[in-house]
């Protein structure tokens, strides 16, 4: 099968970790009998510095037109002086929408090997296994008005849902739900918001359609307690955009590192758009230091939705799972100076490791 993928690395150090997962993608295609192709193209601050445009016509085409696409991060601190429409994060909402990607998928899993990476207690962040659904096209993200009022004196950001944006996102988590233990747990903030209780009302109804799934509620404050105390007791959360994003960060220190998460922002086609948690780091970028696994699983994650290629997509966290048992650890890994086996390493060189397990699993696989 041949892989026809848009490339946007984008800023800060997302050309380090795309790099990474594309030597891992090179690595899956040649042991499962695969071919790709990279188109690859600018997006936020490089494209507007590029060409005045965050999201530059020729890379909105490349990406209709590829079966998917893989995104590494957008964000600068240069980008403070430009006017908002402009500015990398405003690019990546764009493309979103452009794409009709209004699910994102982020699965949270506590990966064995990385127990004491968690700032928790072993025993309350043991058989953490959760997949938040983040609403990803509405919300306070795009509701309008939004903006400068009163000469800049004040500023409005509305959240607004219709019910059949709840009513669609709803149906992921549910049919995710089916295939996992069966639970989704839908978070908002009803005791105070309107757009709250209609979630919560839209919710409710399309868990009738579910009867073989149980569906709980809970308040945005509570969920964010309940994640540090209780991580293990979630399984599917649905959330509204962004109590996802300020949820999802929290889950991603629970298991470790937010250099971990892989997300998948998909939409009713097989296409999607495929990207780490982690944004652009501009602090580290440049160093060879972020850890490349959330990218890394982002491509597992295309794999398996975009071509439903479980085993190739299989492969690749099985080799994740694997450099971490042998002891590789990037440097937000390690906590309170703890160092496993074989110690710290780099972008480039996580990478090779995982691509290099995939390439020796299937030598093995072949004897
Ligand atoms: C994320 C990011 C983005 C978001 C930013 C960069 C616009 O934080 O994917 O979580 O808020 O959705
Ligand atoms: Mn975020």
């Amino acid at each position: 099968m041949r892989w026809r993928l848009a490339v946007l690395a984008g800023d800060g150090v997302g050309p380090e970790v795309m790099e990474a997962s594309l030597d891992v993608l090179r690595a899956t295609a040649e042991r499962f009998g695969h071919d790709f192709s990279a188109d690859v193209q600018d997006v936020g601050f490089a494209a507007y510095e590029r060409s005045g445009n965050p999201l530059p016509e020729e890379t909105l085409a490349a990406c209709r037109s590829a079966d998917a696409v893989l995104l590494g991060a957008v964000g600068d601190p240069r980008s403070e002086g430009v006017p908002v429409e402009l500015r990398p994060e405003a690019a990546l909402l764009a493309l979103r929408k452009e794409m009709g990607c209004y699910a994102n998928l982020r699965p949270v899993r506590l990966l064995p090997a990385l127990a004491s990476a968690s700032p928790l207690r072993p025993e309350i962040v043991d058989g953490t296994d959760i997949l938040i659904v983040r609403e990803l096209a509405g919300g306070l993200y795009y509701s309008e008005p939004r903006g400068p009022v009163e000469d800049g004196r004040a500023a409005v950001d509305t959240m607004r849902y219709h019910q059949d944006e709840v009513g669609r996102i709803a149906r992921v988590a549910f049919e995710a739900a089916r295939e996992r233990r069966k639970s989704v747990l839908s978070v908002d903030k009803a005791n105070v918001l309107h757009s709250s209780r209609l979630w919560r009302r839209v919710v409710d109804e399309i868990a009738e359609e579910y009867p073989d799934v149980e569906c709980n509620h809970m308040l945005v404050d509570r969920a964010a307690m309940e994640l540090v105390l209780n991580p293990s007791s979630f399984d599917v959360m649905l959330t509204p955009n962004l109590f996802g994003d300020v949820l999802s960060d929290e889950a991603a220190a629970v298991v470790g590192s937010i250099g971990l998460l892989a997300s998948a922002s998909i939409g009713n086609g097989s296409s999607g758009i495929f990207e780490p948690v982690h944004g652009s780091a501009p602090d580290i970028a440049g160093t060879g230091t972020a850890n490349p696994l959330g990218m890394i699983l982002s491509a597992a994650l295309l794999l398996r939705h975009v071509y439903s290629l479980d085993l190739e997509s299989a492969a690749i966290e099985s080799a994740v799972g694997q450099v971490l048992e042998d002891g590789l650890r990037t440097r937000d890994l390690i906590r309170g100076g703890e160092v496993a086996g074989a110690g710290v390493v780099g972008t480039a060189d996580m990478g090779t490791a995982v691509a290099a397990a995939i390439s020796n699993a299937g030598v093995e696989a072949d004897a």
